[in-house]
């Protein structure tokens, strides 16, 4: 690659968005833009994947011309490809690499498969206030929750995770649950603000016992039965969502303070889709203050999915590794601690 300005085109299409953008190494983010397939997939109760395939199919071109109207750039200013290769919807991610590869092949640029969660936690960087290395992060997704000790790009080292359900997947079966218009996290926190108080205590899981993992599934089977039991008004929905948001981000906190004392880091790095909520960023801010540590969040729309973490991953691992091949592969499963060193 030249030392000159290098732009990175990046494609992300692991679930229910299809986002694009362009990471430039002299300007940083150059433009970025999301498709959502919210309205899609919203009378179906979740994500059907074979509707998030064909959706991602129709979206990818003109993503693309208006991504690079945006950025005010042509096909031959971009340098190179990087896209979403896995964890996800294994169909999902076959459009976006597909077409990632085929356009690299077709201006004869290198291209390169991404690991989703690392894109995630490397969402940081694309703000002005950015961790030095190294850190500790806690990323937690609709499909992972994981505390990480982070060394430098590519050396992650896994603190504790999830046994069952994800943090994420926790506030989504809880939205459901709640019968909320959206089975989405934001639902939940969203009537969860319309109270300030509320008579429940939820258990905060696994905090007795020491070591780093968690696990949610416990509270989601509090909370359905709490439910089950209430007079079911919206004023005891909207106290339940909060007592569960209370009890999901106070676990979170005492986890990342446990991890924070262990590794005796001083820097907490937030990604993921539950990142976006406020109770959670407030309660974590509160902890790292106490310990006289600092916070890095991405800004809300790069908590969740988007095309601009997978640019910015692409271009740092461009800088470092030679471009994949140009077979088209990617994973449903994929472990963090090997994004750098196996190939999707
Ligand atoms: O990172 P992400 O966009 O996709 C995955 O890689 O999974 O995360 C999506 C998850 C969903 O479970 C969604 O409910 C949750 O993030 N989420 C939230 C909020 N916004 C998104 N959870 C709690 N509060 C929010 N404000
Ligand atoms: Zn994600």
């Amino acid at each position: 690659m030249s030392t000159k300005s290098t732009n990175i085109l990046g494609i992300e299409t692991s679930c229910d968005e299809s986002a694009m953008a362009i990471f430039s190494s002299e300007h940083g983010l150059l433009a970025h833009h999301l498709h959502s397939q919210v309205e899609l997939h919203k009378p179906y109760g979740g994500v059907v994947p074979e509707l998030a395939s064909r959706d991602h199919v129709r979206k990818m071109v003109p993503l693309l011309r208006n991504l690079l109207d945006k950025a005010n750039l042509k096909a031959n200013d971009i340098d190179g490809v990087a896209y979403t290769a896995g964890p996800g919807l294994l169909g999902a991610l076959l459009v976006g690499a597909a077409f990632a590869r085929s356009l690299a092949f077709g201006w004869g640029v290198p291209s390169i498969g991404i690991h989703h969660l690392e894109a995630h936690l490397l969402a940081v960087m694309l703000e002005d206030k950015k961790p030095k290395f190294p850190f500790v992060a806690l990323l937690v997704s609709g499909g992972h929750t994981l505390l990480l000790q982070v060394e430098s790009i590519g050396n992650y080292h896994i603190l504790g995770e999830t046994l069952d359900d994800a943090a994420g997947e926790a506030f989504d079966k809880t939205a459901r649950l709640l019968e909320l218009p959206y089975a989405t996290g934001a639902e939940i926190s969203k009537i969860a603000s319309q109270v300030s108080k509320h008579p429940y205590h939820f258990p905060r899981p696994m905090i007795d016992r020491p070591g780093l993992d968690f696990s949610f599934s416990g509270l989601k089977t509090f909370t359905r039965n709490t439910w089950q039991k209430s007079d079911q008004s919206t004023q005891t929905k909207a106290e339940i969502a909060c007592a569960f948001e209370e009890a999901v981000a106070d676990t979170l906190a005492i986890k990342c303070r446990r991890a924070l004392e262990k590794t005796g880091y001083d820097s907490l790095v937030v990604a993921g889709g539950v990142a976006a909520n406020q109770h959670l960023r407030k309660q974590l801010q509160e902890m790292t203050d106490s310990l006289n540590a600092e916070i890095f969040f991405p800004r809300h729309e790069f908590c969740t999915d988007n095309g601009a973490m997978v640019a910015y991953t692409g271009y740092q691992r461009l800088l470092t590794d030679k471009a994949d091949a140009l077979d088209i592969s990617v994973r449903a499963r994929w472990p963090l601690a090997t994004a750098t060193t196996e190939k999707p």
